[in-house]
């Protein structure tokens, strides 16, 4: 029997959830799915990394061996043996992480959402980089903080200019690592200058990091937790090596932040996926991603010369963009007086989508920046993709 409703609900949202949001990046997401746009827009990793067989494999011989383990309830800490194997990973020489400091999440968004609860009251003063990732500033923002940008030059955050801003605040968010927007790295004096500050100012500092792996040359600059285990929260995510859709990431924190951040999670999901988490171990214990990282580095690092090279071609003067080193992201600063909103709506009708800087942005936005993803783009659509925005930009002067 079906019930009536006389008197229908007249929905009451709490004040935070009249403030939710949606990522603008997700709104975009929508329209680009549409085969024939050109998509810069993006943050997905390319499906032409996704190790599908050996991740098959590895759901057969956990489902098969420890089935009734894998698919039963699991501690909210996460499964043991997946964070013994991150603690090693992450110890070096002088620094020994302890497999208790890790905290398993669903994706490393979780983590943000989860330090945000146990750490931000209404009004408490956050520092992010100018510009910094969009997810974060929505997953603190929740926590209705209120942000103060670090300043940002051509080579990331400035760490001199932190003291300034820092009276009170309750953290430092920061992407030292092929940066989410801008794919900016952070040099070593600057991380260690960056450390200390934290260290002189007792300011956690929460260092973001799922893209350090992926560098097209050389080896992966030190972790600042690696500096700082005692004031450095290190956070990290499979999304980028392995694959997004198993949601998996972690967060590696000092003993007493780790203990509340087990609270807040049990009392949001009571734990991360039990199979996911033994599946991964299974493909990571003996090596895999050794081999596997090289090949989407060489894959990203390919298409991104791609697209700089096309930058260079079609570009107007005027227009300047950084070179990464690494990781998935172009950032594009257009001359002053274009509006990269603006722009879109033309791109879009010319096929061709990407992101506007402005939402990466907690405080004035820089209208006039943009941007790219190269990695799920074949390179002959990148080519054309950017000559066609090349064409827009010098329309738009
Ligand atoms: C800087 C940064 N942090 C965190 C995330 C969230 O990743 P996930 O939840 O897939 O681990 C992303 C995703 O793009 C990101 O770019």
């Amino acid at each position: 029997m079906k019930i009536e409703n006389p008197n229908p609900i007249q929905w009451q949202f709490s004040e935070r959830a009249q403030q939710l949001q949606s990522s603008f990046i997700r709104e975009i997401l929508k329209i680009t799915q549409r085969p024939e746009i050109i998509s810069f827009a993006g943050g997905l990793p390319s499906p032409a990394t996704f190790p599908v067989d050996v991740m098959k494999a590895a759901y057969d011989k956990v489902l098969s061996q420890t089935g009734k383990v894998a698919l039963q309830y699991g501690p909210t800490d996460g499964y043991g043996p997946l964070r013994e194997w991150i603690a090693n990973s992450l110890s070096t020489e002088g620094s020994r992480i302890l497999p208790e400091q890790i905290l398993m999440t669903s994706g490393s968004q979780q983590a943000l959402d989860l330090l945000g609860k146990v750490l931000i009251d209404e009004g408490s003063r956050v520092l992010v980089e100018t510009p910094s990732y969009l997810g974060a500033l929505q997953a603190f923002s929740v926590y209705r903080p209120e942000f103060a940008s670090v300043e940002t030059d051509e080579h990331g955050l400035v760490p001199s200019s932190i003291d300034a801003i820092a009276h009170g605040a309750r953290l430092l968010y920061a992407l030292p690592n092929f940066q989410n927007p801008t794919g900016r790295s952070l040099s070593l004096e600057r991380r260690q200058e960056l450390v200390e500050t934290c260290a002189r100012l007792g300011l956690p500092l929460i260092e973001d990091d799922p893209y350090g792996t992926l560098s097209y040359r050389g080896e992966p600059m030190p972790k600042m937790v690696a500096m700082n285990p005692d004031g450095v929260i290190y956070m990290g995510s499979f999304s980028k090596v392995l694959t997004p859709g198993i949601r998996l990431g972690y967060v590696c924190a000092p003993l007493p932040l780790v203990r509340r951040l087990e609270l807040a999670k049990q009392a949001a999901d009571l734990h991360t996926a039990q199979l996911t988490q033994m599946v991964v171990h299974e493909v990571v214990k003996d090596g895999f991603l050794d081999q596997h990282i090289p090949t989407i580095r060489k894959l990203y690092g390919d298409q991104c010369q791609v697209m700089l090279d096309a930058m260079t071609e079609h570009f107007p003067s005027g227009v300047t963009w950084t070179r990464p080193e690494g990781g998935m992201f172009i950032w594009v600063t257009l001359p002053k007086s274009v509006d990269a909103m603006k722009l879109l709506d033309q791109s879009l009708a010319a096929r061709v989508a990407f992101v506007p800087g402005a939402p990466f942005y907690a405080n004035e936005p820089e209208t006039n920046t943009l941007r790219l993803s190269f990695v799920t783009v074949p390179p002959e659509r990148i080519r054309e993709g950017i000559a066609i925005l090349g064409k827009l930009i010098k329309d738009m002067l």
